[in-house]
């Protein structure tokens, strides 16, 4: 006699569930270095409540260049701190398509680390701005400018969270990997370069940590690729194509200068821009030079042209730096996936 309860006609199997859908729940590991890289991410990931935060004294700027400096944050917060939420939902994607273990956990460890990244915004615009980034009462002519610029830079933001939205159930997840590929190598490239250029030992910190994290995030969206790679279709990759064009446009907000598409821009923001972007630099920040960024830009993008190529993906005209390539067309809200 068992002790178990078992009707005659046996059990019954429980319904399917529909898909797509995040349970039933299963641990495969099908790419055991993603494995290594999420235990690595335990392990590299930092701490932004431990910088030395009162080594960024906010006397040591006048208002205009702590507004300079807070404005160059909020610009990077409009990458930086949309990563979040824009790998929540790619993560959650990785989920409800039953992705293996190590990919479901490299998406947890990369919006952990995106918070991070948001934190660290955070923090230094409370520190040098209290009510900034936009609900300051600005105070010269410099600090009026900001305000509207950041406003504009939001709107834009604004924008791409919802063409991406519209997007990111649309494409299988390996097209939404490549998507971030340029965003993971241009990142990790700037904040390189900044760890290098800025004179104040906690930017350096930050910019250096992050770094780490971004060539992580690279690494992370490299293996996916290795992995993913032999099923794109030839629809799939011409789409990549466009994506990296993409990518390049969104990015070059942050990374260089906005190209003439996707931005909608009033026409005095990119001057104003400029003299923002060089106060920020003269007070110290970090900032690369115009030219420094163009060649950053030329670098991660060499690169990234290099590892698509390989695996038989075209790679877009960039006239902007003189690369050549493929014409995508124009490129509008709808099609911006990359994140940094
Ligand atoms: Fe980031
Ligand atoms: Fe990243």
């Amino acid at each position: 006699m068992s002790e178990f309860l078992i009707p005659k006609e046996g059990l019954r199997p429980a319904p399917e569930v529909p898909q797509p859908n995040i349970f039933p729940m299963e641990w495969r590991t099908e790419t055991p270095k993603l494995a290594e890289i999420y235990e690595r991410a335990k392990r590299e990931g930092f701490n932004p409540a431990l910088i030395n935060w009162s080594g960024l004294q906010p006397e040591a700027y006048s208002d205009d260049e702590k507004v300079a400096i807070m404005y160059w944050w909020a610009l990077l917060s409009n990458f930086d701190s949309s990563g979040p939420a824009v790998f929540a939902r790619a993560m959650i994607r990785a989920w409800e398509s039953h992705e293996e273990s190590p990919v479901r956990r490299c998406f947890f460890s990369i919006t952990r680390d995106e918070q991070n990244h948001e934190e660290c915004c955070e923090r230094v615009i409370m520190k040098l701005v209290p009510d900034g980034p936009l609900g300051f009462a600005p105070r010269s002519e410099l600090q009026r400018v900001a305000l509207n610029n950041i406003g504009w830079l939001y709107h834009n933001g604004g924008r791409y969270w919802s063409g991406y939205n519209r997007a990111v159930d649309k494409y299988p997840l390996s097209i939404l990997f490549t998507s971030f590929m340029l965003g993971e190598v241009a990142s990790s490239t700037l904040f390189h370069g900044m760890s290098r250029a800025t004179n104040h030992p906690v930017f350096r910190e930050i910019f250096s940590s992050i770094g780490r994290d971004e060539a992580r995030h690279l690494q992370i969206c490299m293996t996916l690729l290795e992995k993913s790679w032999p099923g794109l279709s030839d629809e799939d990759r011409t789409f990549v194509t466009k994506q990296l064009r993409a990518g390049f446009v969104f990015l070059s907000m942050v990374l260089w200068e906005p190209p003439g598409q996707f931005w909608d821009l009033p026409d005095y923001f990119l001057h104003n821009h400029r003299i923002l972007l060089r106060i920020a630099r003269e007070a110290g920040l970090g900032v690369l030079t115009f030219d420094q960024q163009a060649d950053n830009w030329r670098l991660a993008i060499a690169r990234v042209r290099r590892i698509v190529e390989k695996w038989g993906i075209a790679f877009p005209a960039i006239p902007e730096l003189d690369i050549d390539g493929v014409d995508v067309g124009d490129i509008t809200a709808d099609d911006i996936i990359p994140v940094f």
